[in-house]
């Protein structure tokens, strides 16, 4: 497998073309922004740490039936993964209630959701990737109807399979974002990753948080928080 031109950059990661056709290396950056690239830092290690969450989990998801990017890890920072075109939407699933949604609604951060909740924005960083729903999707042409209800149904699932691993390494899964792509055959696929950087992540006894949360609010011991999450996973 040869390592081709960057295509393109990220806040998080880099996207390389490689000698396959329509395969495509990731390689995952120490970079960390918050606030739509407000405040910038580097987390020690990050690209490593959640280079290997990310293989966990899309590996766990494919053993469970979803669809995924993911071909395989190729060393600490590497994945190589299917080419999709991304479909413009950021997937939010929220268990309990935390971010932008105590601000919003004015709910208590920790408030456990009597359903999950499933929340779309427009992935457009020049405009803050504002909230959006199936009407201004079909509107704006963003999806078709049949793909945003596939994503809806894909979305509901892997939380399912999330929540019950996580239950499993004592971590209460609060939210977390999601993108898909469409490959060359036109089949809908989880993309992107997941990592502490993209979910909230806490330790089911205390609370604790083992996540970008811990960056975004200056909480300090943040490369401890990924790593512990590492070590669980791993584990
Ligand atoms: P929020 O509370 O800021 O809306 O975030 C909900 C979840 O989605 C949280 O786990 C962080 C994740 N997320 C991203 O990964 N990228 C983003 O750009 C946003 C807004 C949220
Ligand atoms: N990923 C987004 C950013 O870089 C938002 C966030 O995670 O807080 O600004």
């Amino acid at each position: 497998m040869e390592k081709l031109e960057m295509l393109y950059e990220g806040k998080a990661k880099k996207v390389y073309k490689t000698d396959a056709d329509n395969q495509y290396i990731v390689e995952y950056k120490d970079d960390a922004t918050a606030f739509n690239g407000l405040k910038k830092g580097t987390i020690t290690d990050k690209g490593i740490m959640n280079n290997t969450i990310s293989s966990k989990l899309f590996e766990l998801l494919e053993q469970k039936g979803i669809r995924t990017h993911y071909i395989k890890k190729l060393s600490d920072r590497e994945m190589l993964v299917k080419k999709v075109t991304i479909v413009p939407l950021e997937v939010l699933v929220r268990n309990y209630a935390a971010g932008s949604m105590t601000k919003r609604y004015g709910i208590p951060e920790g408030t456990k959701m009597d359903s999950t909740v499933l929340e779309f924005c427009y992935k457009n960083d020049e405009l803050g990737d504002p909230f959006i729903n199936e009407y201004y999707i079909k509107a704006m042409k963003l999806a078709e109807e049949a793909d945003v209800k596939i994503i809806e149904n894909m979305a509901l699932k892997i939380n399912e399979i999330l929540i019950e691993f996580m239950k499993g390494i004592n971590i209460d899964l609060v939210d977390f974002k999601l993108e898909f792509g469409r490959t060359s055959e036109g089949e809908i696929i989880l993309a992107d990753e997941i990592s502490p950087d993209t979910c909230r992540l806490w330790d089911a006894a205390t609370h604790e948080k083992l996540d970008k949360d811990r960056f975004r609010r200056d909480m300090g011991k943040v490369e401890e928080g990924y790593m512990e999450v590492v070590n669980r996973i791993c584990g």
